[in-house]
């Protein structure tokens, strides 16, 4: 099997240690290796070291030349809204004029906009603007996107969004993987009544959920838990009929209000639990007795204008796994820039580099259960790998904003083309 090197970079760094969630003192252990190689055979990791050994052991692997830049694991984005029309530019400015996130929902804007903007569109049409973005995702190191559903909420738009995801997965050479969330929000037509509300949510359990099960569209299911979209016990509902059909389980908990969603993700051993900007103690409690990832998304708290910030620093002393994401979406959080992510953790979240690292690699593959395929640069693992142009990693949240991704690899293949790949 052909064997690749890839030689003269100033930096390896591998993210070595267990194939799961790192917590509490483990965030802060990050490897890096001066000046070694890593070796690809086929799709995987085939060995790390010192490059005159690994040059000696493969003498017939194709090189290629980091140009003293530093390589990593390829970056984990555990939590996208990637599957939209329109951008919604507009509701920038109406927060700009002091109308909240919740406030520009309850006008019809905010998920429903992209909801209506969505069913109006064909699936041909939502994966070409899909695969463009994703490509920008890509273009930042990003190997690896969790993609959810979730502006369709019918079974139909919401099948077409999967759909999309499906062919996406196919066609891109990221890895990619599909969380289904019709219960991102109730819909429009579901409001007029309670009666109607439990219409929709009876329909999430009953028909979509074990559909999109059966034809195999998703790994995840996630809901939207807050206040004024799905309360606890619904959320707690559609978690359980998802699990019942071998789904795994993410929540948006606690992402505006403490409602109790990060409890709730701990109780159901949830994979992930998502946002947490307003987490109780009594959630934060939870979740460091849970096998729960806590992902958080400093870049949506900017873009909205919020001042308070998800507690960090208390989850990961708490003994809580924390990962980052972009949570890219035409609302919240529209940008592809996984390393302005690392940049707002540092500032904002006041993790350590290391922590942030860790966070957007094992943590983020841990958050997507594939902290045994991805997140290191370890032998056995996947040929998962970015490559950027800095001199050390503090550098990757330090020129913020900046695009310094030279490359990218999934499975051993190029993914964000560099063009000093030479094979
Ligand atoms: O993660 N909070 C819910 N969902 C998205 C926002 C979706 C939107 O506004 O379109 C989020 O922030
Ligand atoms: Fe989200």
């Amino acid at each position: 099997m052909q064997s690749q090197i890839f030689v003269n970079a100033t930096q390896v760094v591998t993210c070595a240690g267990p194939a799961r969630a790192r917590r509490g003192t483990e965030m802060s252990k990050l490897e890096t290796i001066p000046g070694a190689a890593v070796v690809v055979t086929g799709e995987e990791i085939a060995a790390v070291g010192p490059e005159s050994e690994l040059r000696r052991d493969f003498p017939d692997a194709v090189e290629i030349d980091c140009h003293r830049g530093v390589l990593t694991p390829g970056l984990v984005d555990s939590h996208t809204h990637a599957i939209f029309g329109r951008a919604r530019a507009d509701e920038q400015e109406m927060r700009a004029r002091g109308m909240d996130y919740m406030q520009i929902a309850a006008r019809g804007g905010g998920i429903h906009a992209s909801v209506r903007d969505l069913r109006s569109r064909s699936e041909d049409e939502l994966t070409e603007l899909a695969r463009r973005r994703l490509q920008r995702l890509a273009s930042y190191g990003i190997t690896t996107v969790e993609v959810k559903s979730g502006y369709g909420l019918t079974l139909e738009d919401e099948l077409k969004t999967l759909r999309v995801i499906a062919r996406l997965a196919r066609d891109l050479p990221m890895r990619i993987v599909p969380t289904f969330l019709g219960a991102h929000e109730i819909p429009l037509e579901h409001r007029s009544s309670a009666a109607a509300r439990q219409e929709y949510i009876d329909r999430l359990v009953h028909e979509m959920i074990p559909l999109v099960a059966k034809e195999g569209l998703a790994r995840f299911a996630d809901v939207f838990c807050e206040t004024g979209v799905y309360t606890v016990p619904e959320s707690r509902r559609i978690l359980l009929a998802a699990r019942e059909h071998d789904l795994l389980l993410k929540l948006h908990a606690d992402e505006l209000t403490s409602c109790g969603g990060a409890e709730l993700a701990a109780e159901l051993g949830a994979t992930s639990a998502d946002h947490l900007g307003a987490v109780s103690e009594a959630g934060i409690r939870a979740l460091a007795n849970a096998p729960t990832v806590a992902t958080l998304l400093p870049g949506t708290m900017l873009f909205l204008g919020k001042q308070t910030r998800a507690p960090a620093r208390q989850l990961i002393e708490a003994g809580v796994p924390v990962a980052l994401a972009t949570d890219f979406n035409p609302g919240t959080s529209p940008t592809p820039n996984f390393p302005l992510i690392l940049t707002l953790g540092v500032s904002q979240l006041h993790l350590t580099v290391g922590e942030a690292i860790l966070a957007a690699t094992v943590n983020g593959a841990a958050a997507v259960g594939l902290a045994g395929t991805v997140g290191q640069l370890m032998k056995g693992f996947s040929a998962d790998l970015a490559l950027f142009e800095i001199d050390d990693v503090g550098e990757l949240p330090y020129w913020y904003g900046d695009r310094r991704c030279l490359g990218s690899w999934v499975r051993g293949k190029s993914c964000h083309p560099s063009h000093l790949q030479l094979s």
